[in-house]
């Protein structure tokens, strides 16, 4: 069950509806959105059937939610939802540009690639320093000296940041320097990061599993969500397919089908799909036509040096032809760039 709260409810309506659930022997837990506070509520069928929570103070509505995903269902929001990443909105009504490196190597590099991301139309930088590498040969990341690259390029150019954490001991360190934790791929399911990020405070980009369901992505959503955390983006980057010439399988009607059954903002990430630059900006075409809430895209400023991942870097003419794909097909279906 899910509670929703009024947007007039105040802190003590609120203490009051959990400490009835609990009374009634159910477990409540509180999501503080932009706009909104919900309660999921967990208890047996007879707790769910007696609860009677609708008329207590600062209570809108009430509504029994039979999927494995409560908080992060669409059927609590008439809305889709509104993240905001260091000021700048990801959701239904805007179009937002994330670009950057995939890892970041050194300050110059990152700097380059952020002044790429601009030139673009980002309004978000996007640059790894703890990298989850196939092989343990590869190159790991800076750790917590590319967090400060970050911020001092966050710093110099005024684009927010979001890097993936891959532990839970990094959480804090990562909280502290981003503005958005990146959860990715591989660990979709590592269900203690997702409670630990979830803890922050800060939003986060959930990215989707290499062979994960809607369902599965969206009950890995509810952990995050669970920790009291809405502020929650959803990232397609492909599946696992069987065709060699490509990285992964572009899913694009995971685009509509997060908007039918979640109320979180969803993009994409046809980098990581494509694995090659040549596919990249029709993938982010698609992604866009398909009514994502933004893109994510690698930009490297020499992607043949890159340590990460430069075949599927963006730069130069296909650079030029992303900004004019972002600028031009949003407006289209009337979103403005954030
Ligand atoms: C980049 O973001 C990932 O770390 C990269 O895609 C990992 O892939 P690989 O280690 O198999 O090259
Ligand atoms: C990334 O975006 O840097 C990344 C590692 O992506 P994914 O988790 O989708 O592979």
């Amino acid at each position: 069950m899910v509670i929703v709260m009024a947007p007039s409810a105040s802190d003590n309506d609120i203490a009051g509806v959990v400490a009835h659930v609990e009374a009634h022997g159910g477990q409540a837990f509180v999501s503080r959105g932009v706009s909104r506070t919900i309660i999921g509520v967990v208890g047996s069928e007879a707790v769910l059937e007696t609860l009677g929570a609708d008329g207590l103070p600062g209570v809108a509505d009430t509504k029994r939610i039979t999927a494995p995903y409560k908080l992060v269902s669409a059927a609590n929001h008439t809305k889709r939802s509104t993240v905001r990443v260091g000021g700048v909105p990801i959701g239904p009504d805007t179009f937002t540009l994330i670009a950057g490196p995939c890892a970041v190597e050194t300050p110059e590099q990152t700097y380059a690639s952020a002044l790429l991301a601009k030139r673009a139309g980002a309004t978000i930088l996007r640059g790894g320093a703890y990298k989850p590498r196939s092989s343990p040969y590869a190159f790991q990341g800076l750790g917590l000296d590319g967090l400060k690259v970050l911020a001092e390029v966050r710093e110099a150019t005024g684009l927010p940041f979001v890097t993936e954490v891959l532990d839970t001991k990094d959480v804090e360190d990562v909280a502290e320097h981003a503005d958005m934790l990146q959860v990715g791929t591989r660990n979709m399911q590592n269900f203690g990061l997702l409670q630990a990020v979830g803890g922050t405070g800060k939003p986060v980009m959930l990215k989707r599993g290499l062979a994960a369901t809607y369902e599965e992505w969206l009950m890995a959503a509810e952990y995050i969500a669970q920790r009291g955390n809405l502020d929650i983006v959803l990232c397609e980057r492909g599946i696992r397919g069987f065709e060699p010439s490509i990285r992964n399988m572009f899913d694009v009607s995971a685009v509509p089908m997060m908007q039918i059954l979640s109320h979180l903002p969803i993009i994409v990430d046809p980098s990581h799909a494509a694995g090659r630059r040549d596919l990249v900006v029709p993938l982010a075409r698609a992604g866009i036509a398909a009514g994502a809430d933004g893109v994510m895209v690698d930009v490297h400023p020499n992607p043949e040096a890159a340590l990460v991942d430069g075949a599927q870097a963006l730069t130069g003419e296909s650079l030029d032809e992303l900004a004019q794909a972002v600028t031009t097909l949003p407006a289209l279906l009337g979103r403005t760039s954030a």
